[in-house]
């Protein structure tokens, strides 16, 4: 009834992602995957948001839901029931192509197993992202990319496929694809879990880095108390449940929280 009349309608008046300052947001998350006896809830009321530029930790046993919870933001996965979004753009509800081009152009993902594909070089792996655009990078995306490569290391690789590389030279070239087009978004599922500790301290400073100057917003799931002392908030997970949101913190602190909380999967073990 308000139509027309100059005063805004509830979906203008509607509090965006943007003004909240999150990146990626869910709502009351649930996935279930199998049904009946072999049910499992692998997400269980998750609502959450990633801020901004932030670079945040995701912790948590194994099989507490982190990977579902990234797949979910990132709309590699749909829920069962709640909403996500990127931005202001609400991913549940687009169509398969909106959703493709949505996440190529905005969003960089570091999967747990690596998904490079197997017929393309490291190099071709790494613009990957730019082919399935269509385009060619830029000058300034070249010098980006060629940076990339100097820092994780790849160099000498480049033209190595990946059966030819090893697992820590897989998860860089995995490193190096998610981040080269400089997405707002980027999830990292584990990304410094096959790296001996020098390369993994170059692949945090990387997300470090694409926080703290460049304004990206990181996700990154973790088991090391360590990698997500680089962060700077700490979400854990419990049996598909966010159980903790804590600011920056040490090492020994998260360790700590860890084993007083039973959250540390190899104490659960
Ligand atoms: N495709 C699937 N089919 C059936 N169950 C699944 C599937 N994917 C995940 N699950 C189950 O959902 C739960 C959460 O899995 P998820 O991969 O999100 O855990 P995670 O926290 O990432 O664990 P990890 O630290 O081992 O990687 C687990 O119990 C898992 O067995
Ligand atoms: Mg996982």
């Amino acid at each position: 009834m308000w139509a027309g009349c100059g005063i805004p309608s509830v979906d203008d008046m509607q509090i965006t992602s943007t003004e909240l300052g999150l990146a990626a947001r869910v709502h009351q998350l649930t996935k279930t995957y199998g049904s009946g006896a072999g049910e499992v809830r692998a997400l269980d009321g998750v609502t959450v948001g990633i801020r901004r530029g932030e670079f945040t930790a995701i912790m948590g046993p194994s099989g507490s839901g982190k990977s579902t919870l990234m797949h979910i933001m990132a709309g590699l996965d749909a829920p069962s029931t709640g909403r996500a979004w990127i931005g202001d753009t609400e991913i549940t509800g687009l169509s398969d192509l909106e959703l493709t081009i949505l996440r190529r152009r905005r969003v960089g993902f570091v999967f747990q197993a690596f998904n490079l594909v197997p017929t393309l070089d490291a190099l071709g792996n790494i613009l990957l992202p730019f082919d399935l655009d269509g385009r060619r990078p830029s000058a300034l995306e070249k010098a980006r990319i060629d940076g990339l490569i100097e820092s994780l290391g790849l160099g000498a690789r480049l033209r190595h496929r990946p059966h030819e590389l090893s697992g820590g030279q897989q998860q860089r070239v995995a490193i190096a694809r998610a981040l080269a087009t400089a997405p707002d978004l980027v999830f990292a599922d584990e990304p410094t879990g096959n790296l001996d500790s020098r390369s993994g301290r170059e692949v945090l400073a990387l997300l470090r880095t694409a926080s703290a100057e460049h304004g990206q917003s990181i996700a990154m799931v973790t088991h090391d108390p360590v990698a997500a002392s680089h962060a700077d908030r700490v979400l854990f997970l419990g049996d598909g449940r966010i159980v903790a949101d804590k600011p920056r913190q040490s090492a020994e602190e998260i360790s700590a929280y860890m084993l007083a909380n039973e959250l540390d999967a190899r104490v659960r073990a």
